[in-house]
């Protein structure tokens, strides 16, 4: 690359064939799936309003951490309009483009419809906290924060951002230990996972294409990186507790996430950079760094907490181990 940067029309132009490309990949290995086959509609019954039941939390067949892991990640299924608008807006609905933001929109749809009859018909979750929490999180709706708009800022959002939510998806399974929870949720983080490959192809494609911004856009994205949802109701509430018990944190997020995809797009071997994608790049190595110590000191304080609560238990006479299964 010379020394002025690609224009978005020149990135999205020179990109447009790697995402023909990989529409073709992705619609050969997806599976097409339909939502009702991962609900088990016998669990379910009127409510109130036809002359049945309204809900109560006894009703509800999940632990609190799991109710909090499935309606935390439904919400963020939910907001799809807002991503839509915003991937519509950086990456247009031109060419292949478009396909995409078609084909990956109604590919979320069927997430967060297949959650909500999954929830709703096994009486999991209160069902109008549900709807309320849904119209305040779609009314705030996302946007990117000033300067993180363009192509390749998004494509690296998104490949980040599809990871985690794979994983948080495989984690909040795990917590509601439930066997069609469990088949449901596999089923999407599979979904998740192809979405993760398209990006981290497109990004790959565009570090080849563009070292220098792309990797610009990599450490910008990467140390400014937060999950979607932020004002989402009981967001920092909930996030503690799903941080506490496994769903999604720090450590997975460097371990599971940011180093395999780093590793694919050979962030730290890559020899085409010139000075400004060299500095980038240092940059990007300064903060994994950072982020290892504070893996490191998280963990030591999460552990000390679980401690904590165990000495507690045991003074009261409860088993300790069970304090330890729920931390
Ligand atoms: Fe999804
Ligand atoms: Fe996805």
């Amino acid at each position: 690359m010379g020394m002025t940067d690609l224009t978005e029309l020149q990135l999205l132009t020179e990109l447009e064939p790697v995402v023909a490309e990989n529409i073709d990949r992705h619609l050969r290995v997806a599976k097409n799936w339909n939502p009702h086959d991962y609900v088990p509609w016998d669990d379910g019954r009127d409510f109130a309003a036809l002359g049945g039941e309204d809900w109560s939390v006894e009703q509800s067949p999940l632990s609190e951490v799991a109710r909090v892991a499935m309606i935390t990640n439904l919400l963020t299924e939910d907001n799809l309009p807002s991503y839509h608008r915003t991937i519509a807006d950086n990456f247009t609905l031109d060419d292949a483009w478009g396909a995409w933001v078609g084909r990956w929109t109604a590919e979320e749809n069927r997430h967060g419809i297949a959650m909500r009859d999954y929830l709703v018909a096994t009486r999991s979750v209160d069902p109008v906290a549900l709807e309320q929490d849904r119209m305040t999180h779609l009314e705030l709706g996302v946007a990117a924060p000033d300067g993180f708009g363009g192509a390749l800022n998004q494509v690296v959002y998104v490949s980040i951002q599809e990871l985690a939510t794979r994983i948080s998806h495989r984690q909040t399974a795990r917590v509601c230990d439930e066997p069609v929870a469990d088949r449901l949720l596999k089923r999407i983080a599979a979904d998740e996972n192809l979405h993760m490959i398209f990006y981290r192809n497109i990004t790959g494609a565009a570090l080849d294409l563009a070292p220098d911004q792309t990797m610009e856009a990599i450490k910008k994205i990467t140390t400014n990186f937060v999950m979607p949802g932020e004002g989402k109701p009981g967001f920092r509430r909930n996030g503690v507790l799903m941080v506490k018990h496994g769903i999604y944190d720090l450590r997975q997020h460097m371990d599971e996430v940011l180093k395999p995809i780093f590793k694919i797009w050979r962030v730290f071997d890559r020899d085409d950079l010139t000075a400004r994608g060299e500095q980038a790049r240092a940059e990007l190595a300064e903060f994994m760094d950072q982020m290892e110590k504070n893996v490191i000191r998280f963990e030591e304080s999460r552990a000390r907490a679980v401690e904590r609560e165990r000495a507690r238990a045991a003074k009261r006479g409860i088993d300790p181990e069970k304090v330890a299964a729920a931390g």
